[in-house]
């Protein structure tokens, strides 16, 4: 019971990665906030759950949407002790057909999104006094380029990038801000990143995510449990002092 007694509040909850974060900080005794844009999915993924989970109704894109739904959560919680800022959008386009459209969608979501709700929760964390705990979910994709996958990959960068600008400015309010940087994670996500490559390289559906699954030097894709014993971690006292940092949790895909 690693996070007994805490409160988290987690973005893009409704499946994938997010959810199985939330699962295992309840297992852990935290209690959880899953919030999502998807609002029926985040409800129905809070009520499986259980009693130590809650959903939010929220769009990172929007300022009102933040607002709401971190003082929704506090509300019903009491407090916060984690934030961990894990919805994202994904798009792939050779640079002669990206879409602005695109970009913006993207921007809003993995970039303003991350740093509007990690305002949102240190503003929450300094006034209780007691210091926080906030985990954004960067990738290796922000590590370099990929031929296919500028406005992800820029975005990511800038994932890593906040994370250390805010890691060093919140550190003084004992606000421990870290990234996690996923290689390739099985998923429905995965789903449409095979289905993009499937377009632009002719690939049947499948082979991408094949290809990627063995070219990992662990020998396969990761499952979102493989990433919650960092997630766990970052959230513990153990990671006090963890300052600014992103930790590749990939299967060996890239050394930092
Ligand atoms: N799956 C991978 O291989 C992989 C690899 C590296 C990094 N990541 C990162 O890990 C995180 C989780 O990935 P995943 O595979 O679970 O993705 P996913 O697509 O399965 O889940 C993302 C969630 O974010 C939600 N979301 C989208 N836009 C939102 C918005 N405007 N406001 C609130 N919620 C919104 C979606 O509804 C969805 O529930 C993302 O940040 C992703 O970039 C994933």
């Amino acid at each position: 019971m690693k996070l007994q007694g805490k409160c988290a509040l987690i973005t893009g909850a409704a499946r994938g990665i997010g959810l199985e974060f939330a699962r295992a900080y309840i297992a852990e005794g935290a209690r959880v906030a899953l919030a999502d844009v998807n609002g029926e999915a985040v409800r129905a993924a809070a009520r499986n759950l259980g009693p130590q989970a809650m959903a939010v109704d929220m769009d990172v894109t929007r300022q009102d949407s933040i607002d709401a739904g971190f003082a929704a959560a506090v509300a019903e919680l009491g407090r916060l002790d984690i934030l961990v800022n894990n919805a994202a959008l994904f798009s792939a386009a050779p640079i002669a057909e990206i879409a602005r459209t695109d970009y913006d969608r993207l921007f809003a979501v993995n970039v303003a999104g991350t740093l509007f709700c990690m305002q949102a929760a240190a503003r929450q964390m300094i006034a209780q006094g007691q210091g926080g705990k906030i985990i954004n979910m960067a990738s290796q994709a922000g590590r370099r380029g990929e031929s296919l996958v500028a406005v992800y990959c820029a975005s990511k960068a800038a994932v890593i990038s906040l994370t250390q600008s805010a890691g060093l400015n919140l550190i003084a309010h004992g606000i421990n801000v870290n990234a996690i940087a996923p290689g390739v994670v099985d998923g429905e996500h995965w789903d449409g990143v095979d289905a993009f490559f499937a377009r632009y390289e002719g690939k049947p559906p499948g082979q991408k995510k094949q290809e990627v699954g063995r070219a990992v030097p662990f020998g396969r894709m990761a499952t979102a449990a493989d990433l919650t014993g960092m997630a766990v971690f970052l959230a513990t006292p153990d990671a006090d002092y963890i300052v600014a940092q992103c930790f590749g949790v990939d299967g060996g895909n890239w050394m930092a």
